[in-house]
This record gives C-alpha cells, sequence and structure tokens, in this order.
C-alpha cells in the first residue's frame, strides 16, 4: 500500500493553503497554543471522546485520551481531542437507541467539517459502539477503536455481583423476602466499584469484542478491564497505530470484508452475546453497503454452542475473561468457523491475530465439547404474532419454557405494566404469557424495557421466570424466557397489538415458532378495526425519529442513515 504524501491528507487543505483561509486556520491553532513544528507535515489525528460526568462506563476517558495523545505524539501525528455525545445507558430516558443514529451522524460531521485525516474513536457504553463506527464507517476515514474496557468484577459479602444481572437476581430475592432492605442497599456501593463497561456480556462488551473481531480494535483490547494499566498501553498503540493507518490510508473499505461480519455473527453465538447485537450489526454493515437480515443470524448462530461462561448465561464475569485469555483465546475454540484471512487496522489476518493466544481457564472459555449452552446463544422466532421475527438469548432463558402454551396478559406500556403487575385480579399463574407492545422503534424508541417484573405473590414461591413477549429491548445483561423486538410492532399496526387479554400463545422451539392461538380470519377482523395510538410529542427530534426509523428486524435505523454514503457524498470541506 503507498505511502500518502502530506499534501494528500485532508488537513492539508487547511493548514497548508497560501491565502487569507490558510493564515486564519494557523493564526487560530496558534491561539490553541501550538506552534507550526507542532503539526506542520504531521495527519491530524481526532480523538473523539464520549467522555461525561453523565457517563460512569466512561469516566476514565479525560485520562485515556491523554495516554492516545502520547502515542500519536511519539508517532509523528497532531492529535486534537474531539467531544461527542456520550450515550450513557444508565441516565437517558427513555433510552440511548433514540441517539444511536444521532451519535453516527455526530461522528460524521464531526469528521467532514474538520480538518481531520485519522480517528481513535473512544466509546464503549452500549449504543456508543456502533453509532461511532457508523459515524466513521460514513465518512470511510482510517479509523481505530478504543473500548472503554469493562469494570471490575463487583464484590459483595463473598459474592461476585454482575452489572444488571445481578441487580435483577437481588432484587427478585429482595421482593422474595429472602435478604432485608438494607441488605440490598448495601450493594449499591459493591457492584460498579470501578470505571469501565458492565463486566456481565452485555450489550457494551458484546459490541466491543465484535468490533474487535472485524479488526476495527486492537487484538486483545476490548477484554482489558479499564482500570488495569494495560489498558492505558493499549490506548497508546491506538495512538501510534491510527497515525500510521493514515499515512497508509488504512481506511474501514479496505480491510472490512462480508467476512468480517459473518465472523462477528459466529462469534456472537460462541460469546452468548446481548440481544442488541443482531440490530446493531445489520445496521452498521448497511454503512458500508453489506446486507444482512435477522435470518442470516439465525442460520449463522444455530452452528456454535455457548462457549464464554459469563453472566447472564455464565457463571463469570469479563474480568475471568481477561484472565482466561480474552477474545483472541476464544477465536482459538472456533476458528474452524471463522473465516482466518480477514484483517485488522494493523494488516494482520485473524490467523495471525490468534496464532499465538491460549485459553488459561477452561472453565471460563469452555472447549467445544463442553459447551456452557449448546443450544446457542441467540434464536430468531417467526410466526403469525411475529412474522418479520423475534430475538430471544435462548442461553440465557428457562429451557422448559421454550416449548409452552399459555395465557396472554396485556400491557399498553410500561407504566401500565409496572402499576398492575401486582393486582390480584389479574390472577397471574406462573404458566401465563405477558405482553408488553407499543415500545418498538416508532412507538417509544425500543427502549430496554423487555424484562417485565415477576408478580410478587410468584416470586414468593419461587417463580423466577416467565414467559415475556414485546416490540421493546433487552438490556442484554437480563436474563429470562423474554422475546424481543417483535417485528412487526405494535405501533405499525403489527400483529403485538391485536393480542387480546385471555388469547392463548404457543411458543415453539424446535420450529422457532411463536403464534397466537386464533384463525386467520379473527386476526384479519382485529386488524381491520385497530386504529393507531399516537404518542404525544415529546421533542422536535422524538417526533424527526420516529418518522425515519425503520422496523427493528432491518436495524432500526433512520432511513437517512440505511444506505452507504461513503462513495456518494462529496467531501467539499474547506472549499
Ligand atoms: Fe454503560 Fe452498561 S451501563 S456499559
Amino acid at each position: 500500500m503507498s505511502k500518502k504524501s502530506y499534501n494528500e491528507l485532508r488537513s492539508s487543505r487547511w493548514f497548508s493553503d497560501i491565502g487569507k483561509a490558510g493564515y486564519i486556520h494557523r493564526e487560530r491553532i496558534a491561539q490553541a497554543g501550538f506552534s507550526r513544528s507542532d503539526y506542520e507535515g504531521k495527519p491530524v489525528i481526532g480523538i473523539f471522546s464520549t467522555w461525561s460526568e453523565l457517563n460512569p462506563c466512561h469516566i476514565h476517558f479525560r485520562e485515556r485520551a491523554e495516554d492516545v495523545k502520547r502515542g500519536v505524539w511519539s508517532a509523528g501525528g497532531f492529535p486534537v481531542e474531539v467531544p461527542c455525545m456520550s450515550l450513557g445507558e444508565p441516565y437517558m430516558k427513555p433510552t440511548t437507541m433514540l441517539y444511536r443514529d444521532l451519535l453516527a451522524m455526530e461522528v460524521e460531521e464531526n469528521i467532514l467539517a474538520h480538518p481531520i485525516d485519522g480517528v481513535v474513536l473512544m466509546g464503549g457504553c452500549d449504543k456508543t459502539t456502533p453509532a461511532m463506527l457508523m459515524g466513521a464507517f460514513a465518512q470511510d476515514i482510517p479509523c481505530i477503536y478504543l473500548p472503554a474496557g469493562p469494570m471490575l468484577t463487583g464484590r459483595w459479602r463473598g459474592h461476585a455481583l454482575g452489572s444488571g444481572t445481578d441487580a435483577s437476581r437481588w432484587f427478585n430475592e429482595l421482593h422474595a423476602g429472602r435478604i432485608t432492605k438494607a441488605e440490598f442497599d448495601e450493594m449499591e456501593t459493591a457492584g460498579a466499584r470501578s470505571p469501565g463497561t458492565c463486566q456481565t456480556m452485555g450489550t457494551a462488551s458484546t459490541m466491543t469484542l465484535l468490533a474487535e473481531v472485524m479488526g476495527l480494535s486492537l487484538p486483545g483490547a476490548a477484554s482489558i478491564p479499564a482500570p488495569d494499566s494495560r489498558h492505558r498501553h493499549m490506548a497508546t498503540e491506538c495512538g501510534k497505530t491510527i497515525v500510521d493507518m493514515t499515512w497508509n490510508d488504512r481506511k474501514p473499505s479496505t480491510f472490512i470484508i462480508r467476512s468480517s461480519f459473518e465472523n462477528a455473527i459466529r462469534v456472537l453465538n460462541a460469546l452468548g452475546g446481548s440481544t442488541n447485537a443482531p440490530i446493531h450489526l445489520i445496521a452498521m454493515a448497511q454503512r458500508l453497503g453489506f446486507k444482512f437480515k435477522l435470518d442470516d443470524f439465525d442460520e449463522s448462530l444455530s452452528q456454535l454452542p455457548v462457549l464464554a461462561n459469563i453472566k447472564p448465561s455464565g457463571q463469570y464475569l469479563m474480568e475471568d475473561f481477561y484472565y482466561a485469555g480474552g477474545l483472541p483465546a476464544l477465536m482459538t475454540r472456533i476458528k474452524d468457523n471463522l473465516d482466518l484471512t480477514t484483517e485488522n487496522v494493523r494488516c494482520e489476518t485473524l490467523r495471525q491475530t490468534i496464532e499465538n493466544a491460549h485459553v488459561y481457564d477452561d472453565d471460563v472459555i469452555r472447549p467445544i465439547d463442553k459447551p456452557v449452552s449448546d443450544k446457542g446463544g441467540l434464536a430468531v422466532f417467526k410466526g403469525n404474532l411475529a412474522p418479520s421475527g423475534c430475538v430471544i438469548k435462548l442461553s440465557a432463558a428457562s429451557q422448559k419454557l421454550l416449548r409452552h402454551e399459555g395465557r396472554a396478559i396485556v400491557f399498553g406500556d410500561r407504566q401500565d405494566a409496572f402499576s398492575r403487575i401486582n393486582d390480584p385480579a389479574l390472577n397471574i399463574q406462573p404458566e401465563d404469557i405477558l405482553i408488553l407492545r407499543y415500545c418498538g422503534p416508532k412507538g417509544r424508541g425500543l427502549p430496554e424495557w423487555g424484562m417485565l417484573p415477576i408478580p410478587d405473590t410468584l416470586l414468593k414461591k419461587g417463580v423466577r421466570d416467565m414467559v415475556r413477549i414485546t416490540d421493546a429491548r433487552m438490556s442484554g445483561t437480563h436474563f429470562g424466557t423474554v422475546f424481543l423486538h417483535v417485528s412487526p410492532e405494535a405501533a405499525v399496526g403489527g400483529a403485538l397489538a391485536l393480542v387480546q387479554d385471555g388469547d392463548r400463545i404457543e411458543i415453539d422451539a424446535d420450529k422457532k415458532e411463536i403464534n397466537l392461538l386464533i384463525s386467520d380470519t379473527e386476526l384479519e377482523i382485529r386488524k381491520a378495526a385497530w386504529k393507531p395510538v399516537d404518542p404525544a410529542p415529546e421533542s422536535h427530534y422524538r417526533e424527526l425519529y420516529r418518522s425515519r426509523v425503520n422496523q427493528a428486524h432491518e436495524g432500526a435505523i433512520l432511513d437517512t442513515c440505511a444506505h452507504p454514503n461513503n462513495n456518494n457524498f462529496r467531501d467539499n470541506a474547506c472549499e
């Protein structure tokens, strides 16, 4: 690959210009404290940071940005730190999903409008990974992904605590009367005791690991715990690597191929990864011009068992996964199922990446003949209730509920569910099926409301799981027999909108079917009588989002972002 000359870099249009515009750009960079020798002849590297005090998962990013700068300077680049919207899962309501594409567009525009030649993308908390990569894919400039890294294992009274998974588990124990409120409160300071993303195999670790599978991060990067000094080393290496990538014009379109995504889908299964991953991978692939359907996931996903023994599917947490060898080690176990010719940011093939990797703990990263679950991680179910599909994490579901028939109990929205779930008049039984609807992309923006609570009366009897069906999402850290992302959603008149209290619903895991047991004629009558429920306007952006977003099985992507634009839009910056 030929090395670029300085005049071929985008930033040279700003800083080498001999007219008044160039004078102003240089004057202003001097204002920021830099002299010509700091930047002349060097690629400008944007360090896109999603630091925010409202995103504790990224609270170490100020320090990490300095580590990246150290790497950029030492490799002969000129680093500039650029703040980007931080999508912190804990606080953003109703859901960060509303803002994935907004952050993608922000990243895209920050690249397009500024004198930037290559970018280090600093993210990790759930949607930040797909969003930042989608933005960089759209402009197709050299980029490297710096994952925030998982937080340390939570510790409380001898128990290991994993984000989300154990909050739900212990909350149920509280409501079952097995622990006291004081004990539950004590856990608050024990679960998230360091910077970093959720240490379960939730959406954050799933997506950062899949970015690494696709070659967009340095090998091993996504498993390193956030406070580990090796995370700082990795950040500095990102800075060095992006300078090299920029000179060599190593942009995503030069090394991300369809197989990169197919590898990610296969690893997703072996990880027991998040149910949110199909939505994001479908959206990300579209930005590079690859089409994936939900069905593609099922075909690939069916092939591999779950090997990562990480909560919510397993027992351990991401810190254990790192000590057991991390992602490169896991990939050695499934290498026969991967395309080992795919490449990474450093031009190494996947074969080279994993050739010296070893598994150091067979219980954390299981051998293929001793899996955590041989059923596979995710599955796509279809039927008259979900003609375009819905997703379930089989490895985190109750096997006995996967072939099941039950009575539907319908909740119109989350508030309705929480206010009525303990209503004795509903007389909810363990075999009933709870329905939550009008929460899809156009309904409420696809929030993580899918894991409806189990009534206290049943918790006290020891019930910990029930079948739940929804057009919402669920946190990747959660567990249970929950059918998610039912598509089409209720807000566009999907079959979920037509379910009535008392209807019978059948789940058949062998056929991967989910059906409302009413006749086609009755279904048509209900469809004809259905009237859309218009949600009250909340904000200008949310109105725009609802009018342009597509369905979950299509990636829940804004239609304007659904096509690859790298060859269609002209880079006229600095004209
Ligand atoms: Fe940030 Fe889970 S809340 S990664």
